[in-house]
């Protein structure tokens, strides 16, 4: 059997500086994929991407590179994507926040208009995280702060007040948390789930 070898970086650990002596590192090896994070270690979740040094990579490695750091719209997916000269996307938080978010970018790499799912499908899939994130073995607070954890990703993208996660984050019991979940998103309405705060807030 054939095991393909992929690689996933940052750009240093606390300075961009040495990240052309960590490509020439990459290109002694058959690398088959390499998916570049365009942020230092030290640079944690911060905003300023730094998308110019992931295209500097996509340059110099002879295999596809992927573009990864705050992929969080369809037409920002584009834009990165020219920016960086990319092989393609790599989605972390975004895709937390909005499951869809793949199928939308695909949406408008064809130049339709993503379709954004309505209240309701949201708050499905909110439901659904209590059972592919959490453990029926661990207790109800458990699993609730479990949930809570995806959910600080997606309520940036449902009110603009932060009033959802501001409630959501003292629940205390399933119950509640599907009460307050229900409060903003038991309607038919599109929910763009787009960040509306600075994605650093969504940090874990
Ligand atoms: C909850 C969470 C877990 C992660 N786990 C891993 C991991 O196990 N391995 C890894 O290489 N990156 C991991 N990452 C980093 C993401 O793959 C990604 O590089 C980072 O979140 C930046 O992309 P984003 O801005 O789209 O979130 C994780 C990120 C989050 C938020």
């Amino acid at each position: 059997i054939e095991i393909p070898f992929t690689v996933k970086t940052r750009i240093g650990f606390d300075d961009p500086q040495h990240f052309d002596k960590i490509l020439e590192i990459f290109a002694r090896h058959p690398i088959d994929l390499l998916a570049v994070h365009g942020r230092t270690v030290a640079d944690r979740y911060r905003p300023g991407v730094r998308y110019d040094l992931i295209r500097t990579a996509a340059e110099a490695m002879s295999c596809p590179v992927l573009a990864n750091g705050d992929v969080t719209s369809p037409a920002g997916a584009l834009e990165i994507w020219k920016d960086t000269a990319t092989r393609g996307l790599m989605l972390g938080r975004g895709a937390v926040r909005n499951p869809w978010l793949f199928q939308q970018i695909r949406q408008a790499f064809a130049g339709e208009t993503p379709t954004l799912p309505p209240g309701r499908e949201v708050l499905r899939y909110i439901e659904s995280l209590f059972d592919t994130v959490t453990d029926p073995d661990y207790t109800e607070l458990e699993r609730v702060h479990r949930v809570k954890k995806h959910l600080n990703f997606l309520g940036t993208g449902i009110d603009a007040e932060g009033l959802f996660l501001h409630q959501m984050r003292r629940t205390t019991s399933r119950a509640e948390l599907s009460r307050v979940a229900a409060d903003f998103l038991d309607h038919d309405q599109p929910v763009a789930l787009e960040p509306v705060a600075a994605p650093e807030a969504a940090r874990t």
